[in-house]
């Protein structure tokens, strides 16, 4: 049996408030527990977004009530904000820029808008940028002129993590996360999917980008699952919204690459633990691991996942590593497929 510490998911949907029938905090954080995560970032974009007190109270009071695990909630980078989120800073996990188009409403075009916040945002809490290649580059040169934190989500291109390398070597206060469909899934996997459900932002790259994924994984801060339930009624209708679940299948899938010499379970501590909970700044979860047996072999189901969209990606995959125990502040929390503690066990990081 391998023990793994508590993991970290920076960046998960968990959709409350507005669209509980995709994923709530109840939902959601059940499937964190199987998938090993003891804590998650929850991102803003949400109905309504959550980007000032009487949003946030929203979503922290949904995840006070639901939350089975560990959590910490992002507000939303507006055009008028940052002055309101800066002050809101202590009860957030960070601040969430939405720089290139995606699911919801929040978005910001114009570059004079990135700066209060910039400016604003305390330096000992990252801004989360969404913000895909040369929208990317111009968010490191904000980082650099504004010498702050910046944490690039979801790296999927050869260009992006080569510019991360370079701007790391040069001192910029810039970390990244890679989503596991990034490191498994190609364009030219999608034949196995419907268009609609193979819709995610950043899309799916080609085989060249997974590669150089693969051969800067020394770039790689953190692994964060970008979890974005859509059911699959929605996925499958004509206007199918992007996004992929991850939080059950992140770790079998690594873990699986881990029995495949790709990884060490070193570099799978690093990326999720060490360092997101260094960089979050995420305070200590006292007797709390993930048990594994790294040599059960399976079949990934979604039939059999705790998340509430009803399908994954994955369907059909056969992986190496299940959770098998989770034990959190103490408290037996996930065992052998079933979620043991109560909605409202979980804890605002913040708190
Ligand atoms: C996310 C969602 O559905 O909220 N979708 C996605 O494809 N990743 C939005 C996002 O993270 O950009
Ligand atoms: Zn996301």
């Amino acid at each position: 049996m391998l023990k793994l510490p508590g993991l970290i998911d920076p960046h998960v949907h968990l959709r409350e408030p507005g669209a509980t029938h995709k994923e709530d905090f109840d939902s959601g954080t059940s499937a964190a527990l199987a998938g090993g995560f003891t804590t998650v970032l929850s991102m803003p974009n949400t109905k309504p977004p959550i980007f000032d007190k009487s949003t946030l109270a929203l979503a922290l009071d949904a995840a006070k009530r639901k939350a089975h695990c560990d959590y910490g909630q992002y507000i939303g980078a507006g055009p008028d904000n940052a002055e309101t989120a800066a002050s809101l800073s202590g009860t957030t996990a960070g601040l969430k820029m939405y720089l290139d188009s995606t699911f919801g409403e929040l978005r910001l075009d114009d570059m004079s808008l990135w700066m209060p916040h910039f400016e604003k945002y305390p330096r000992n809490q990252p801004i989360v940028a969404h913000s895909e290649s040369r929208t990317m580059a111009a968010a490191i040169l904000f980082a650099a002129i504004y010498d702050r934190p910046i944490h690039i989500a979801h790296v999927s291109l050869k260009e992006e993590i080569l510019i991360i390398k370079a701007a790391k070597e040069r001192g910029i206060k810039v970390t990244c996360e890679v989503a596991p469909h990034h490191l498994f899934l190609h364009k030219g996997d999608l034949s196995g999917l419907t268009p609609g459900r193979g819709e995610v932002r950043p899309r799916l790259a080609t085989k060249e980008d997974v590669d150089s994924l693969w051969a800067n994984m020394d770039v790689i801060d953190c692994f964060a699952t970008d979890h974005a339930p859509h059911t699959l009624a929605e996925k499958d209708s004509d206007n199918p919204p992007p996004g992929f679940p991850g939080l059950e299948t992140a770790l079998p899938l690594l873990l699986t690459a881990v029995s495949e010499s790709r990884l060490t379970i070193p570099d799978l501590i690093t990326k999720m633990h060490t360092n997101p909970r260094k960089i979050f700044n995420l305070p200590e979860q006292p007797e709390t691991w993930v048990e594994v047996d790294e040599n059960a072999r399976y079949e990934i189901k979604a039939s059999e996942q705790f998340t509430r969209c009803g399908w994954t990606p994955f369907e059909g995959w056969k992986v190496k590593g299940k959770v098998i125990r989770v034990v959190l502040r103490g408290v037996e929390a996930f065992k052998n497929g079933k979620n043991l503690v109560q909605p409202g066990f979980g804890r605002n990081v913040r708190g």
